[in-house]
């Protein structure tokens, strides 16, 4: 067999990459518009890296999905580490709203109308990531864009694979059921715990002492968040209204948010910290997707003012809809309203610490 030396532009495919920009205005009977090669180029620069995202978020559901995930083994570091790669990219992204930012109004208007009707809304991968990390039909802004037919929707093979992407089991899913699995609470290491504050048959002897010391820590006007902690972390009712109660509910299970809090907590244990700084990622990840759709939203309304988007949506008031809505891990981010001052933190039984340390 031949053996052919690897080339450059081979091992890269740049003839399928670099020959795949052909600018609607730069055919034959159109007015060529300079820009259109910058829009085409940051789309798909875009969706390079859309896809990069893809491959992290596959192998960091992988492990989730694990039976066992052992906690001192390399799969909790590979994936924080993927998810760190993940955050840079969604940096990157986010500088790359500047460079469309140096098309001006009448630049884009040179060619805009030639894109009707398709537009980033269309973007597959982008719903892919959407979805892979946890965001449901449901929960989106105005769902029914997503289910039209008609011009600016999805084809139905697109549909399909974001309808797909959303029956699998998510990221946020994997995360919560890691978190139920946490076993912290277990009776076998709280024998010796001492409380400061007089048993509740209801509550562990923990979560018995923090809501206490966390009832005691909130100022006059913040009284009633105790009612959000016994539902948020027990699922207590009490005189919470119904749409207290819709507002509340988290898209985590009370068990999975005690485990999350846990670890919040007591972050500075060794065996903490990756668990630590994986949930630390999903807020940031999550807040750097609201960063690029707010940075994508100011660009559109410079760019269009109050026109519609060439998908056929309202255009900004959309996209507006969609940053407020289209948190994933609002619930992790929201624990720090939970939270206690450090000196005030309850002293772990020699149990679990010595279940908790490395030895
Ligand atoms: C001149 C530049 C741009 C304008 C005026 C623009 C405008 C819009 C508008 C109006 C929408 C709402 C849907 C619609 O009716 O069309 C939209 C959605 C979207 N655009 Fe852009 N866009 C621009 C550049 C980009 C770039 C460079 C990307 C990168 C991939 C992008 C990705 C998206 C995505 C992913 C959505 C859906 C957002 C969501 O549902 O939260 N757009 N865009």
């Amino acid at each position: 067999m031949e053996n052919r030396s690897m080339y450059y532009a081979d091992y890269l495919e740049l003839d399928k990459i670099l020959n795949a920009q052909h600018p609607a205005s730069f055919e034959t009977g159109n007015e060529p518009a300079h820009d259109e090669m910058l829009f085409i180029i940051v789309h798909q620069a875009y969706e390079l890296w859309f896809k990069q995202v893809l491959f992290e978020l596959d192998f960091v559901n992988g492990v989730f999905k694990k039976s066992k995930i052992d906690d001192n083994s390399e799969d909790l570091n590979l994936v924080r580490h993927r998810l760190d790669r993940i955050i840079k990219i969604l940096e990157l992204l986010n500088q790359q709203v500047g460079l469309i930012d140096t098309m001006t109004p009448l630049d884009f208007l040179e060619f805009r109308n030639l894109l009707i009707p398709s537009s980033g809304f269309q973007s597959l991968q982008f719903r892919l990531v959407e979805a892979s990390l946890g965001l449901q039909m449901d929960n989106r802004h105005n769902k029914d864009y997503y289910k039209r037919s008609n011009e600016g929707g999805f084809r139905e093979n697109d549909f399909k694979a974001i309808t797909d992407s959303e029956s699998k089991i998510s990221l946020l899913t994997l995360v919560n059921k890691w978190l139920q699995r946490m076993p912290f609470f277990e009776n076998e290491f709280w024998g010796k715990f001492h409380s400061q504050f007089p048993a509740n048959d209801a509550l562990h002897p923990f979560w018995n002492d923090y809501r206490n010391i966390y009832k005691d820590g909130l100022t006059e006007r913040e009284a009633s968040r105790i009612k959000d902690f016994d539902y948020v972390f027990f699922e207590n009712k009490g005189e919470l209204t119904d749409s207290e109660i819709t507002q509340l509910t988290p898209a985590l299970s009370a068990s999975a948010m005690r485990a999350a809090l846990f670890i919040m907590l007591y972050r500075d244990f060794p065996v903490f910290q990756t668990s630590y700084q994986i949930l630390d990622a999903l807020v940031e990840i999550d807040n750097l997707m609201a960063g690029w759709r707010h940075k994508h939203l100011a660009m559109v309304r410079r760019m269009i003012g109050m026109r519609m988007g060439t998908g056929n949506t309202t255009g900004g008031g959309y996209l507006e809809g969609a940053l407020t809505r289209h948190y994933i891990f609002k619930d992790i981010a929201g624990l720090s309203t939970f939270l206690i001052e450090r000196k005030k933190l309850p002293k772990l039984p020699v149990e679990l610490i010595k279940k908790l340390s490395y030895n």
